[in-house]
Parts: C-alpha cells; sequence; structure tokens
C-alpha cells in the first residue's frame, strides 16, 4: 500500500479504535447493579423499546423481605417495555446507598425508586435529586421532610398498635416481654416501637429488656441470648421483623426455653413469616407489604405527568395459628 493511501485511512481507523475504548468503557454493569434480567440483549443495557430508565437504590439485600421486593418491582415494571429498571444494592452501607443516589442523579435517571436505610444521612441526597429534576419515590422507610416525590408503605405505627393489642389479650394483660428493636435510625423501627408502647400503656405488660438488632437476624440472637441469661421468665418477645423473631426462637429453642414463651414478628412473607406460623415458631406475624408493584403503577402515573398522592398506606394482615390458612386478618 502507498503512503498516501495509508494516510487518508487514518481517521477511520482513529474512529475504530475510538468506537472500541467507548464501548470497553460501557462494559457490564458493575457487580451491585443490574438490570430488569432477561429484557436486554447480551452486550447492551437497553431493553428493545425502553424509553425510561429508573434507577432503584435498594438499601440492603441480604433479608428475604428486600428480596421480595426488588422482586415485586422486576415482575411489574416487565409488563411495560418502556421501562428499564437498574438496581443498586447498597450492602446495608449507608455511604454506599449516598453514592448510589449520587450515581443515578449524574446517570440522568428519569425517576429514582429508593428504600433508605436510615433517615436522616438519605434526605439530602434525595433532596439534591429533586433539585436536578429527577421524581423520587421512596419506598418502605421514610426521609426527614417532605422532599421526595411520592411515599409508599405500610402504617408501622398502627403494625406496632396492633401487636400491641394482640399481646395485651393473648397474655391476658400481664406479663413480661422482650422487644427486639429494629434499626432505631430507621422509621419502621421507631413507629413500630411507639405504637406498641402506646397499645400496652396502663396494662400489666413489662418490657423487660429492649434491644436494637438492626433488622439483622444473627443481632437478634445474640440480644436474645443475653436476654435469657438474665430473666427466668419471658413470656412473649415481640420482634420487630420476623428474621428477629426467628433468631430469638433460635436462640430460645438452644436454651430448652422454647416453649416457655410466644414469638411475635412482623413480615410475613409466605415463605418466612407464614410458614412459620404455620410450623408454630411463630405465634403471630403481620404482613408488611413490599409496595413494589404499586411503585411501578406510580412510576408510570409520575411518567405520565399524571398526579399521584402524596402519600400512598398499604394494608397490613395478622396470621395467627388460627387464621394462617384462610390467609390472615385483615387490620381494621
Ligand atoms: C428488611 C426489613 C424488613 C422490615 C423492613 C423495615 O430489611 O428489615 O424485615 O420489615 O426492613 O424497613
Amino acid at each position: 500500500m502507498h503512503f498516501d493511501v495509508l494516510l487518508r485511512h487514518i481517521p477511520r481507523v482513529v474512529a475504530a479504535l475510538s468506537l472500541t475504548v467507548f464501548l470497553v468503557g460501557c462494559g457490564p454493569p458493575a457487580a451491585e447493579e443490574n438490570t430488569t434480567a432477561g429484557q436486554s440483549p447480551a452486550g447492551t443495557r437497553q431493553p428493545a423499546g425502553a424509553r425510561y430508565t429508573i434507577g432503584m437504590s435498594q438499601c440492603n439485600l441480604n433479608e428475604p423481605w428486600r428480596v421480595q421486593m426488588n422482586a415485586d418491582i422486576k415482575t411489574a415494571a416487565e409488563q411495560h417495555p418502556e421501562l428499564k429498571v437498574v438496581f443498586k444494592d447498597a450492602q446495608n452501607d449507608t455511604l454506599k446507598q449516598r453514592q448510589h443516589v449520587e450515581e443515578f442523579v449524574s446517570a440522568k435517571v428519569d425517576l429514582l425508586l429508593i428504600s433508605p436505610k436510615e433517615a436522616q444521612p438519605l434526605t439530602e441526597p434525595v433532596a439534591r435529586a429533586m433539585d436536578a429534576g429527577v421524581p423520587v419515590i421512596v419506598l418502605d422507610r421514610r426521609l426527614l421532610g417532605d422532599k421526595y416525590t411520592c411515599f409508599i408503605g405500610a402504617d408501622n405505627k398502627k403494625i406496632g398498635r396492633a401487636a400491641g393489642e394482640w399481646i395485651v389479650k393473648t397474655l391476658g394483660g400481664k406479663g413480661k416481654v422482650v422487644e427486639l428493636k429494629g434499626l432505631m435510625t430507621s422509621t419502621p423501627g421507631q413507629d413500630r416501637h411507639s405504637g406498641f408502647r402506646e397499645a400496652i400503656e396502663g396494662s400489666g405488660i413489662e418490657v423487660i429488656f429492649d434491644a436494637d438488632m438492626h433488622w439483622l437476624e444473627p443481632d437478634a440472637r445474640k440480644e436474645m441470648e443475653s436476654a435469657l441469661s438474665r430473666f427466668e421468665q419471658i413470656d412473649l418477645v415481640y420482634a420487630h421483623n420476623d428474621p428477629a423473631a426467628h433468631g430469638a426462637y433460635l436462640a430460645a429453642r438452644a436454651a430448652g426455653r422454647e416453649k416457655d414463651m410466644k414469638f411475635v414478628g412482623i413480615d410475613a412473607l409466605p415463605q418466612e413469616g407464614v410458614a412459620y406460623v404455620k410450623q408454630g415458631i411463630l405465634d403471630a406475624t403481620f404482613r408488611y407489604p413490599t409496595g413494589g408493584a404499586e411503585a411501578i403503577d406510580a412510576v408510570l402515573k409520575i411518567l405520565a405527568k399524571e398526579s399521584v398522592e402524596k402519600d400512598i398506606t398499604l394494608g397490613s394482615r395478622l396470621f395467627t395459628k388460627e387464621n394462617v390458612n384462610e390467609g390472615g386478618l385483615e387490620l381494621p
């Protein structure tokens, strides 16, 4: 090839090289990030026909309940080919979750979904997303103030109160109770605690031990071990979620004391809390819906510039051995 012919090819070679660099730069998503799987052909990240990218920041994926929330979002989103959902898992790390929110805003997602680990530290990054024009739907755990587009979740204070009322009734108005609290810097922990305390006030129910188990089964098990070593009589354990109620049960069983007390939890996933009630491990659990399907309904409305309610409150159900085979009882 003559030198002048070679020169004529240079722009094309440079273009090909730049394209390669660009494609490598847009390589596969980071480990904690994945899109609505099954929709995107290999090598591309955009489901065919997707017009909107939704960022979903999940605070943790170690509890079955959060895995279910993501699955519910994914299932609902898959009915709408115009949506692509990118999931990020903050692995129970608040700083990482703040960073995820910032990354979604820089990537100019059309809408942000977030289930925040803690209220205070996630409030500001979400406010900044709103300032940047990204609508935000907050799921299950609240932020401080009202700088978000829409909140979707069950009424945790009401669930805490219902748990307290059930406990007063079941123990005949008096007894010694252990309370294993969810992370107290998150609003469900605060509300499940205050609702419960309101309901038992003036009764003969005495909380002899309480501890923050950070929503985690291993922490709950450890706290229960210290409660068991300190108190000879424990009539009931009220745990703010089913993993913690299960952890407490395992601690009591290891001490040979599980038959001496009752166990109450919250979440009531069919494969978790409801199954525990059927197996006689838990005496009661309250459903805490994930809101995944409702989130996608709200996403569609917001993208269509229709109005959505600022607060969408989901219902709950009580499951006990008496009603579990009939699908539980709706809370009034
Ligand atoms: C999962 C979880 C649930 C609980 C919810 C509260 O991380 O702990 O068990 O109901 O979060 O936000």
